[in-house]
């Protein structure tokens, strides 16, 4: 059964609610600590190159595999390749199933936070006691929990409430108010006393860190950032209509994802420095641990604060609505399940993978899984394999099984000039699998 599609009203519609979904916890929380973990410039710059070299390029490979077929991703594999290529999107459900379930856990501290904010709780610059905060939260057993349904509550009531009025109207009100005060903590974080080092390592890059573990991290950090690699973007090319200029909207997209992750390196690093933290040593708590500091020496503290927790649930929360529909319409798309009953089934399966996610910084914190938490290993297993490998099967996809079909979609027919099609085709036939294939390969094996 294939659902009704209702289309992006508008282009910056469009571009908003798809920057919704790429914009999130990934750039926000992940980004700064990863980067922090994995050498600073050095990795920014692999970032970077990821981002141009197989980003752009499969965003908008998927973006059109959407549109192409007006379907789920399932669906429209099939239906624009063959019946085998379908197992591409049937790796991306099950991809945003694992994602949701730590991203749930995440969503629930920023929750969290907002509330301290209100009570005073991150009223310090002290960076052991903003520790303790951190550690008191995300070690407890029940509070986490609590916070982390109440997040996949309001995900779950957001996809309830259909794509155009919930998704849209929202993303297009805040996403420009986010942007906003993540420029206000930038500007106050970079004038830090003891900022400047931390500027310099974001900012130098230094080779003598890299290893294949950076290559890895910067790809898997690439394709959760940009939603890639598991049909999200594909669900949002469905409601693309024909006479969008993909590529151009396409560019929009990652150019706005990048740009805030970028930024979100510059509110973080360098306050991270003027608290005398070492780089990556606060792991998945940096932002949370490093931020009360910069909003504890700026004037209206609190409200920044408050605001900026309250408007980083909502990117999140938006984010976490483009991989809960993802599995949703799969269900409705796939075995005419009812949207109601595949949701609550979904948001409840969910939240119990979830449970081990929340629990391993607490009482699962010892139990490890091929070396890693719980919480690490859906991580690793989502963002180091199965986005990528999402990724270059797409490229495979839309290179090889479509090829010059896709060149005349992606123009629809001549009526939209693509210059750089060609350049696009020999990206996704090519430098794209090849070189995510050898990130992958020695990200495993070596
Ligand atoms: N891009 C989101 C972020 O950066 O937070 C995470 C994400 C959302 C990944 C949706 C994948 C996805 F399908």
């Amino acid at each position: 059964m294939s659902v009704a599609r209702e289309s992006w009203g508008t282009r910056i519609g469009f571009i908003m609610a798809a920057a919704g979904s790429a914009v999130g916890l990934g750039n926000i929380w992940k980004f700064p600590y990863v980067a922090g973990e994995n050498g600073g410039g050095a990795f920014l710059l692999i970032y970077i190159g990821c981002i141009v070299l197989f980003g752009l390029s499969i965003v908008m490979a998927e973006l059109l595999v959407g549109r192409m077929a007006q379907r789920t991703p399932v669906a429209a594999f099939r239906e624009v390749a063959g019946r085998g290529w379908s197992l591409v999107g049937g790796m991306g459900v099950v991809t945003a199933f694992i994602i949701l379930s730590f991203y749930i856990v995440v969503g629930g501290w920023t929750i969290a936070y907002m509330l301290y904010t209100v009570d005073g709780a991150l009223a310090s610059t002290d960076s052991a006691s903003l520790e303790r905060v951190f550690t008191e939260l995300t070690g407890g057993t029940w509070m986490p929990l609590v916070y982390a349904a109440v997040f996949m509550a309001l995900v779950a009531g957001v996809v309830l409430g259909g794509v155009g009025k919930g998704i849209e109207r929202a993303a297009k009100l805040l996403m420009p108010l986010l942007f906003v005060i993540l420029l206000v903590l930038v500007a106050r974080s970079v004038t830090l006393p003891g900022a400047g080092e931390g500027i310099a390592f974001y900012l130098t890059p230094d080779f003598s860190r890299v290893s294949g573990e950076t290559f890895t991290a910067a790809i898997g950090q690439a394709f959760f950032s940009l939603s890639l690699g598991m049909g999200a973007m594909l669900t949002y090319g469905s409601y693309m209509p024909r006479d969008h200029n993909l590529p151009a909207d396409a560019t929009a997209v990652v150019v706005l994802d990048t740009l805030i992750a970028i930024l979100a390196g510059f509110m973080v690093l360098p306050a991270m420095f003027a608290a005398g933290m070492e780089p990556g040593s606060g792991g998945a708590g940096t932002t949370f641990m490093v931020l009360p500091a910069v909003f504890d020496a700026m004037p209206g503290g609190p409200i920044f604060g408050f605001s900026f927790f309250l408007l980083l649930t909502v990117a999140a929360l938006t984010s976490a609505v483009s991989l809960l529909e993802t599995v949703v319409c799969y269900f409705v798309d796939e075995y005419g399940a009812s949207r109601r009953g595949a949701t609550a089934g979904s948001a409840l399966v969910c939240f119990l993978i979830g449970i081990p996610a929340s629990l391993s910084f607490g009482l699962m914190s010892d139990v490890k899984i091929f070396g890693r938490t719980f919480f690490n290993l859906l991580d690793f297993l989502s963002s180091s394999i199965t986005l990528p490998l999402g990724g270059l099967l797409t490229a495979l996809c839309v290179g090889w099984a479509l090829g010059p079909r896709a060149i005349r979609a992606i123009g629809n027919d001549g009526r939209i000039a693509v210059p750089w099609a060609g350049v696009w085709l020999f990206v996704l036939r090519f430098v794209a699998p090849i070189g995510i294939g050898w990130i992958l390969i020695q990200g495993l094996f070596f």
